[in-house]
């Protein structure tokens, strides 16, 4: 039994998508998580970089009093999980290693990643799913601009169909039938995906798979918070958004607060 809260952190509201699937899993679990709206996109920005603001993100979690930390970020996981798994005692999961988990029990032979430039550029989706799935076939898209569209609360624009309808032309050519949103931002756009690729795909929601994970590694360790009462959940931002309410609202379907993070 342990009260503390679940740290989450991801670049902005996408990390949402992941708080939502472990939230409805573990509803007496107490939750902090951490937008890092000041240093969005992290797509666009170095490895070294994304490690630096990953371990910031960490240590702050850590301050909040988090027992485990989720990164809900799948360019985060990509390219710090490593290094932060190495530098910090408390136990870290990202968003790939729980997906593939459950990916490997579907008999998969071929399937698509969707994620941004740092992600598919790190090719770790790729490299996570051939070394548990023998001969699977990988097909990667990058999707620069999807992270922004959706965190400027624009997910259901006519811009983002068009950069949809752009992305999902490698997975027609290639008959792919099963999708990865590697990307916590991506499955915002769920439902355009599905009208775009004429509800011939399954698409994978990262943040299932890392809820499962995450309750099944809490009652291994008995850090399960078993108390019904005044469950708490604090969402921060690094700096504050005026949109972040709003989308973050619209994805949780509910009234949220939000707290500047110093
Ligand atoms: N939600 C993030 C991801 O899963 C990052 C989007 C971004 O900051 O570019 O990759």
């Amino acid at each position: 039994m342990d009260k503390r809260p679940i740290g989450i952190f991801d670049s902005g509201i996408g990390g949402l998508t992941v708080l939502a699937q472990i939230e409805k899993l573990l509803p007496k679990e107490n939750i902090v998580y951490i937008g890092d709206t000041k240093n969005f996109p992290y797509g666009e920005k170095t490895k070294e970089e994304i490690i630096e603001f990953s371990i910031k993100n960490v240590e702050k979690l850590i301050e909040k009093n988090a027992k485990i930390i989720v990164i809900a970020c799948g360019t985060a996981t990509s390219q710090s999980l490593e290094v932060l798994k190495k530098k910090f005692e408390i136990p870290i999961i990202g968003i790939i290693e729980p997906t593939v988990e459950e990916i490997k029990k579907k008999n998969i032979e071929k399937i698509g990643v969707i994620a941004t430039e740092g992600t598919i550029r790190s090719n770790a989706w790729e490299k996570a799913l051939k070394k548990d799935i023998e001969k699977i076939e990988v097909v990667n898209k990058a999707c620069p601009l999807l992270a922004n569209i959706a965190e400027e609360g624009k997910a259901k624009s006519q811009e983002s169909r068009q950069a949809i309808k752009e992305y999902m032309k490698p997975f027609k050519a290639n008959e792919v039938k099963t999708i990865i949103l590697g990307c916590t931002h991506y499955p915002i756009y769920e439902e355009i995906i599905q009208e775009e690729m004429e509800r011939k795909v399954e698409l994978i929601n990262t943040g299932n798979a890392v809820a499962k994970f995450v309750k099944q590694y809490l009652e291994n360790n008995n850090l399960q918070n078993i108390e019904e009462d005044n469950v708490k959940q604090e969402i921060y931002l690094s700096k504050d958004e005026e949109t972040f309410k709003e989308n973050a609202e619209k994805i949780l379907e509910r009234k949220i607060i939000t707290k500047k993070i110093i």
